[in-house]
């Protein structure tokens, strides 16, 4: 799969549309085929381990549900849609499709997502809070896409936040292959033209809010933040219900010295790769042997489980440092340069590995990352 951003580099698009403006992106994949069929696409819905919405439009009603789905029978062959969260963390041929996106650093990935909508089926115009790249599959739709300014959003349906119909400044029609790149903040109404598909590569960042809300829960876990204010210095007090600016200054210095970059890079390290929604990781660990994984890295690669999320730091990955799934795991010394592999590569295959083979201490490492399902073989 090749992504063709209309005969740009992907420098040219970063400079002058990621998170900046629109783009409409004609036959950004050649030949694009459906990463999954709707029938695939529905029995996934089925799990309730995976994230499904259906959201339906008849004559002029909305309605929203959350999944899992048994049966989509009773809302016939038109006016609703399908949405399935996180396909990645189900399907692995997802990645091949992430990958394309890659100029985009994966820390700022939220997800892939797929929908299927029916003949005048769609979510409804809305404004999204991340950046997507719209990647259209089988069918054809019409989206629209307003002004960034002057939007207002009301509760359409309780699961359903809308904008006020807007003045187009886009208004086109994606058929097999098109890409629409949307900035966070544009309203947009997408309306299925006939049967279709579409897989959208969503990026994200947390809100400060949401981060610091995290941040005193690792604090706490952590055992840290236990600092508190020396003054053995006081002056004297004139005024008893004063905050004056020395003590301000020691307060705000008692915040920020927790606050350092180690606090915050093990932080942000597991904050980040904590996988958004469920991954598809085994109940209870799996019992290969050393010797299994090594003599089956011979016949095929180990695959990163889909949805895991493996990412370094420039300032901190060569003291071994590299966070997966939540964790921050410290490697010894003499694997500090298997890291950026393990974060950037989806496949390990037995040449990448050539160097560590006879490390025993990364023969337990790979063997308890497989027996954890984040890297698996491939039936
Ligand atoms: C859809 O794909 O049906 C909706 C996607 C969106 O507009 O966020
Ligand atoms: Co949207």
């Amino acid at each position: 799969m090749q992504l063709h951003i209309n005969d740009m580099t992907p420098e040219t698009f970063l400079a002058e549309y990621w998170q900046k403006k629109p783009l409409v992106i004609r036959q950004g994949f050649k030949n694009f085929e459906d990463l999954l069929t709707p029938e695939e696409m529905a029995g996934l819905a089925t799990n309730e381990m995976v994230e499904s919405r259906r959201v339906s439009n008849k004559g002029g009603v909305w309605d929203a549900e959350f999944g899992p789905f048994e049966s989509h029978e009773h809302l016939g062959d038109s006016e609703w849609t399908l949405i399935v969260q996180a396909l990645n963390n189900w399907l692995p041929q997802s990645e091949a499709l992430i990958q394309c996106f890659d100029f985009i650093p994966r820390w700022r990935l939220d997800d892939l997502m797929v929908s299927y909508g029916l003949p005048g089926g769609g979510v409804g115009p809305h404004i999204d809070l991340y950046d997507v790249f719209i990647c259209q599959g089988s069918g054809s739709r019409r989206w629209r896409v307003g002004k960034k300014e002057g939007n207002t959003e009301f509760v359409a349906h309780p699961a359903l936040l809308h904008v006020e119909q807007f003045e187009p400044i886009l208004d086109i029609e994606l058929n097999t292959g098109d890409i629409l790149y949307l900035p966070s903040g544009y309203p947009h109404d997408g309306i299925s033209l006939e049967p279709s598909m579409s897989f959208s590569v969503g990026y994200r960042t947390a809100s400060s809010k949401e981060m610091f809300s995290a941040l005193a829960d690792h604090i706490i876990d952590s055992g840290q933040g236990e600092q508190r204010i020396d003054d053995p210095d006081r002056p004297m007090s004139k005024h008893s219900g004063l905050i004056d600016n020395q003590d301000f200054n020691r307060i705000k210095e008692q915040m920020l010295s927790t606050m350092n970059d180690t606090l915050i890079s093990e932080f942000t390290g597991r904050f980040l790769t904590n996988s958004k929604c469920e991954l598809d990781l085994p109940e209870q660990k799996f019992e290969f042997q050393i010797e299994d994984v090594l003599t089956q890295l011979e016949q095929q690669p180990l695959i990163r489980m889909g949805g895991l999320r493996c990412l370094y730091f420039e300032n901190s990955y060569e003291q071994g440092i590299v966070y997966i799934n939540g964790e921050q795991v410290i490697l010894p010394h003499t694997l500090v340069s298997l890291i950026p592999r393990l974060c950037n590569l989806q496949e390990l295959t037995n040449e990448v590995l050539a160097d560590y083979l006879g490390n025993s201490d990364f023969q337990l490492l790979i063997t308890d990352w497989v027996n954890s399902g984040y890297w698996y073989f491939d039936a």
